[in-house]
């Protein structure tokens, strides 16, 4: 059944101006606004359950100028809009605020791929495309499309873009904004750049599209991308190994970065706390090793070139690492049910945290040689901080990005627990500040962080930032409160 336009004295149509909503209506059709409450829902609150927000209505544009066409109602209107796109965000990015006035924009309409080409390799996609889908169009056309992350499933093209995701292949192909060629982009005030340019060479002034990627839609909307696809992997190999500690860890990596870098595909590491989590709450979870370790590592290798030896050289420098007391053990699987068991214990580590009661994330970089550091040494913080607490470092080894979570103590109150968050962001951040990282390597600012923004990235860059803001947006109606605080 199609939403009926809302009643005019309805509490929605009161939060807009008089007419707004009838206007938006003509302009994207009665599927296209969403004011019923029931429906409004799963837009309000985020996959974390950190913010619950309020909205008049959600909108559903079908295309770029049906969006452009709101966006200029919109913006002469002066009503703040929060783009959202598969509501996965770590950081509340895609959450309205409690105020009631914010329109949620869903661009889940806007979902076709509009072209591949596998001699330019390139893919154009709209932004309500979903990731999975986008990866599954570039495996039918004989190629592949390499970002790939645990929500894929539920994630935008358009949203991983606005957030610049990162994923479990950002070691061999790059962050989503090294995977974009060009961008069509809708302005606050609903101006079009039709940047849909499928070049590998384009020196022609400012990089606009880079800024679109990565600003988590406060400077405006991404509609469509041309994306950069890469030839289908031919062979692979893939390993789940016990590891003595975390320099064993960084050991092996650097065995198959200097045996042959190029057929890295990712390299993960796991603690033993964060691998517990998984197999007691995710069904069907089993450890393919003697015993349960205190550290692992999961390396996946691929080539293009059919004839890539990748069983033996992934062999090899195990062999090499087990005999320098390196790798303890390792599970090489035997068929594609068995990588996927491995890989689902790397993957379901967010899902197993959230089941297993309240946590805090650190989505944390420092430079790679630093991990191991970096690991125990907020590792100790933390247990001294919240006695009880089980620290749950694991993430993207080979990015020197490392998800230094935190679980709550058992049988103690979550939300006591998560009273704390900011000590605990605190007492991870002076160890990564000291060793030179990031408080943020690939889930953004969105709302959590922007404080933190404001006291890391001070003076000319910080103002840099907001002149930009300013300049696209001088009303501040793009996702308000994201990003700049
Ligand atoms: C992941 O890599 O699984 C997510 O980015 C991590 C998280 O839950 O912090
Ligand atoms: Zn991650």
């Amino acid at each position: 059944m199609p939403d009926a336009l809302p009643d005019p004295r309805s509490p929605a149509a009161q939060a807009l101006p008089a007419g707004l909503l009838d206007a938006l209506g003509g302009i994207l059709g009665p599927r296209g606004v969403v004011t019923d409450p029931a429906d409004l829902q799963p837009h309000l609150s985020d996959w974390r359950g950190l913010y619950r927000g309020a909205s008049p209505a959600l909108l559903r544009p079908a295309s770029t100028a049906e969006l452009a066409a709101a966006m200029r109602l919109l913006h002469a209107a002066a009503v703040p809009v929060v783009p959202q796109g598969g509501n996965t965000s770590m950081v509340g990015g895609a959450m309205p605020d409690e105020g009631g006035r914010q329109v949620v924009v869903s661009l889940a309409r806007m979902n076709r791929i509009r072209d591949i080409d596998p001699l330019d390799m390139t893919m154009v996609a709209e932004a309500g495309v979903i990731l999975k889908t986008a990866q599954d169009a570039a495996a039918e056309a004989g190629c592949l499309f390499p970002l790939s992350l645990s929500a894929e499933g539920s994630a935008t093209i358009g949203g991983v873009l606005a957030v610049n995701a990162g994923g479990n292949n950002t070691v061999r192909y790059g962050n989503a904004r090294e995977l974009m060629l060009g961008l069509e982009v809708v302005l606050p005030d609903g101006q079009v750049i039709e940047g849909l340019r499928r070049l590998r060479k384009d020196n022609t002034g400012y990089a606009l599209r880079h800024l679109f990627v990565g600003a988590e839609g406060t400077l405006g909307f991404i509609t469509a991308a041309v994306l950069r696809l890469f030839p289908r992997p031919r062979a692979t190999a893939l390993a789940l190994c016990a590891v003595a500690d975390e320099d064993a860890a960084l050991s092996l990596f650097r065995r198959f970065r200097d045996r042959d870098e190029s057929s890295i595909r990712s390299f993960e590491y796991m603690s033993g706390a964060g691998m517990d989590l998984v197999l007691q709450h995710i069904e069907g979870a089993t450890l393919p090793l003697a015993e349960r370790a205190r550290h692992y590592v999961l390396v996946d290798l691929a080539s293009s070139r059919p004839d890539a030896d990748l069983r033996g050289l992934m062999e090899g420098v195990l062999e090499e690492a087990l005999e320098a007391g390196e790798v303890l053990d390792a599970a090489l699987p035997e068929s594609e049910a068995q990588s996927a068991n491995l890989w689902r214990l790397r993957e379901e580590h967010a899902e197993a945290q959230k089941r297993a009661g309240a946590s805090v994330k650190n989505d944390v970089s420092v430079p790679v040689s630093k991990v191991p550091e970096m690991i125990r040494r907020c590792s100790a913080a933390l247990e001294a901080l919240i006695p009880g607490s089980r620290p749950v470092p694991f993430g993207h080894l080979g990015d020197g990005n490392i998800h230094m979570n935190l679980a709550q103590p058992d049988g103690v109150d979550g939300a006591a627990f998560l009273a704390r968050s900011h000590d605990i962001m605190d007492a991870v951040n002076a160890v990564v500040r000291e060793l030179g990282g990031s408080f943020s390597a690939e889930h953004g600012i969105g709302r959590l962080k922007t404080d933190m923004l404001a006291e890391w990235r001070g003076g000319a860059e910080f103002d840099t930032m907001r002149r930009i803001k300013a300049a696209l947006d001088p009303q501040g109606l793009m996702n308000p409160g994201k990003v700049l605080p």
